[in-house]
């Protein structure tokens, strides 16, 4: 307990576990406890002066907007994504702020998800990975992150009623690791609950997530705080693990928590807990804020996130267009009103006031001896034009390079609403067609905070290159991808799909009538796609370079089958003529598995740069949870085949090695309800069950022998198979068999 606690009056308690404003937490004087400063969070420092909103409407003080987790969140690089952390704690250091409301580790369930721009990926290990290094580098600040928003927020759509239907099978292998390994590994400061319900109960309210999973089970001691307004029921929100709601909730939230105290039906020791929790976080944070606050070197970030761009931009298709010669050449023609007006951060919560804005027509510009010339091409206000698109077309038709910038306007994608379809603006497909009139060496570039339907493009243009919302400096790092001066380095973290119908969730999304089923349950992204074998448009952990790569003499090794750990070793070659870097993705599969399993899912991926013509010999270890399954008995690794494959996406298998694990089988208790199979399977069931058979005379089971009545039986609960014929009470003969395997395990 921390010593301050027992200072306190109760009243005094309950004032600190409710904000004093929209950004600071409470304080008391008397005792000394000193409000903290909370800000968003999470690509930048929003840190508002005077109105306060947590929809970014109001300004806030400039800061670096770095790019969005959809850009670095294609990175697969943590320690990129550690620097990121570290910058961002040094500005919040600089404006005194204590804890940065970040990262966003939310899964991308649907592409739909109007703030997936906010969200790493569609997968937990990777989005874990990022996230952990992303807290690691701002904690090392003195600066707390605030992991959020913790659970199953998944959809903009409803997002403050909205119960998220979805079983616990899925919520701990899907929506939950990322949170668990960052809480695990990195140790944030804070983690934020989701506004949505789950399985009926909101996440503000919920015991179970947020003290027996969150706490009890991970180890996390930090304090939870509530999304801003998430919290319904102030005092079962304390009980049931929440320690901070913000913001301010005012004297109705400190007198329902003073009222429950004194009436009893809340532990004094309860609260004592959530107002200890909160101090000792901050007094950490003091500790490290004594120090002097870094210097923020502007520049050097405003280089940081020019990087974090090019490394989180996927080039999705190239004829060998790019990269552009920036020395020779007729002149390049820019179109499109995004080379002239980026698109580089999301609206919402997370909208940053920038120090500055590169813009790729200035970039571009600067980059060259060839000569320039833009054409806006449309309207980002979707009106239709006919004089912009001439225009373009008279840019284009004689130009040595055309480079078309294409995306999603902000009206189209946004925190606090869904999209309700993938596609681009028709005047922006409509401006391509014309384009694709009149010459198809085009290169697209795209910026947009989730998937786009690319048919309209794909497979008609020379090149695509996806920068997401690439932050502020985006505009400098697509000059210097596509004249090659930096590789594009992006990697799919999300699986483009063909269409809005092949998504996993379509049936399901967003819901409705305050409830959305997680019908597709573990099957999210690619372990959707690929177990259902649909072809999709690029598929996760996708992307190309200005090299080519080899993964050659793949081995994996399991020192003792009896234990579930594999090393994976790899070597990985740049065949090509330049520097680049590739991320070699490594795929578990448990093909025979007592309970469905996607055909493959990401177990550990490495990031590496190399020189032409280099190679590295890699080696990545599995732990059990690489092999695991969710089930009643918790983390299940079965004993047998498990499939190991590496490769460069999902799709680029380079080799499949088969290993044997000969790991204890778990053994399911068996219960009244248990069927044949499971007695059979069970290593005392098996006996105690042969052995009651063969005395009461039934010296085989004679159904044994005909294989198809076997099959039928082995699925019937032994009570049914007993009371056949209703001479015996199934039910009884079960109990007493029970009662036996109980004596002999004792
Ligand atoms: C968002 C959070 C954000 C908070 C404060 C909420 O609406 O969901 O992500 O941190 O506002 O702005």
């Amino acid at each position: 307990m921390h010593p301050t606690v027992s200072e306190l009056t109760l009243e005094e308690k309950a004032t600190l576990l409710t904000g004093a404003s929209f950004w600071s937490t409470s304080a008391v004087e008397r005792a000394g406890v000193a409000a903290a400063v909370l800000t968003d969070g999470p690509h930048g420092v929003r840190l508002q002066r005077t109105s306060s909103d947590n929809l970014g409407i109001f300004d806030s003080e400039p800061a670096t907007a770095f790019p969005t987790a959809a850009t670095t969140g294609s990175t697969w690089d943590p320690e990129l994504l550690e620097a990121l952390g570290v910058a961002l704690g040094k500005e919040a250091r600089a404006l005194g702020i204590d804890v940065l409301l970040g990262p966003g580790v939310n899964i991308k369930r649907s592409p739909l998800c109007g703030r997936n721009f906010e969200y790493f990926s569609e997968d937990p290990l990777l989005s874990g990975a990022l996230g952990a290094a992303w807290v690691r580098g701002i904690q090392s600040q003195g600066v707390g992150a605030s992991v959020k928003h913790f659970a199953a927020n998944n959809q903009e759509t409803d997002r403050m009623r909205v119960s998220a239907d979805v079983d616990e099978r899925t919520l701990r292998e899907i929506y939950f690791p990322a949170f668990e390994h960052i809480v695990r590994s990195a140790a944030p400061a804070t983690v934020m609950c989701s506004y949505n319900r789950i399985n009926g109960v909101y996440a503000s309210e919920n015991y179970w997530l947020l003290t027996e999973v969150l706490r009890d089970e991970w180890g996390f001691d930090g304090y939870v705080m509530s999304d801003w307004g998430a919290v319904h029921a102030p005092v079962d929100a304390v009980a049931a693990g929440l320690d901070l709601t913000m913001p301010a909730a005012g004297d109705r939230h400190v007198r329902a928590v003073v009222d429950a105290v004194e009436a009893g039906t809340l532990p004094l020791e309860v609260v004592d807990l959530a107002v200890s929790r909160i101090l000792s976080v901050h007094d950490r944070l003091r500790a490290r804020q004594a120090e002097a606050a870094p210097r923020v070197d502007v520049d050097a970030h405003h280089e940081l996130a020019r990087r974090l761009a090019s490394a989180g931009s996927v080039l999705l298709t190239n004829d060998g267009v790019l990269p552009l010669s920036p020395a020779s050449g007729d002149a390049i023609a820019l179109v499109g009103e995004f080379a002239r007006t980026p698109r580089y951060q999301g609206a919402g919560s997370s909208h940053i006031n920038p120090y500055r804005v590169d813009t790729a027509l200035a970039a571009i510009t600067e980059g060259t001896e060839r000569e320039v010339r833009f054409a806006p091409g449309f309207r980002l206000d979707g009106s239709p034009d006919e004089a912009l698109i001439e225009e373009a077309l008279e840019a284009a038709r004689d130009a040595g390079s055309v480079v078309v910038f294409l995306g999603l306007p902000d009206q189209d994608e946004s925190e606090g609403f869904d999209r309700e379809h993938l596609d681009l603006p028709g005047v922006q497909l409509e401006l391509l067609d014309r384009l694709l009139g009149v010459r198809s060496d085009i290169v697209v570039v795209l910026s947009n905070g989730a998937v786009v339907d690319l048919s309209p493009i794909a497979g008609r243009v020379a090149a695509i290159l996806e920068t997401w919302l690439g932050g502020q400096a985006s505009g400098s790092a697509v000059a210097d991808m596509l004249f090659g001066r930096v590789e594009p380095g992006g990697r799919l973290a999300e699986t483009i799909p063909l269409r809005l119908t092949d998504t996993p969730s379509f049936v399901n999304f967003p819901g409705g009538s305050e409830r959305v089923l997680y019908g597709e349950r573990i099957y999210v992204g690619y372990r959707w796609y690929d177990t259902t074998r649909r072809n999709v448009a690029f598929p996760f952990g996708f992307g190309l370079g200005y090299t080519t790569w080899s993964v050659d003499d793949v081995e994996v090794a399991v020192p003792d089958p009896s234990v579930a750990h594999a090393t994976v070793a790899f070597t990985v070659t740049n065949t090509g003529e330049r520097a680049g870097s590739q991320v070699v993705q490594v795929y578990v599969g448990d093909p025979v598995a007592s309970v469905d399993r996607p055909i493959r899912e990401l177990r550990a991926f490495t990031r590496l740069e190399l020189g032409a013509g280099e190679s590295r010999r890699v080696e990545l270890a599995l732990d059990d949870r690489a092999f695991a399954f969710w089930s009643a008995q918790g983390w299940t690794v079965e004993p047998g085949r498990f499939v190991i494959q590496v490769g460069t996406s999902s799709r680029d298998i380079a080799a499949t090695r088969e290993i044997d694990l000969e790991v204890p089988a778990p053994t399911p208790a068996l219960q009244t309800d248990s069927t044949l199979a499971e007695w059979l399977g069970h290593p005392i069931g098996n006996p105690v069950l042969t052995g009651a058979l063969e005395q009461a005379g039934a010296t085989t089971l004679q159904f044994v022998e005909d294989d198809t009545v076997r099959r039928m039986m082995e699925q019937m609960p032994l009570r049914v198979i007993f009371g056949f014929g209703g001479a015996t009470d199934g039910e009884a003969a079960v109990k007493d068999l029970l009662r036996a395997v109980e004596h002999a395990s004792s």
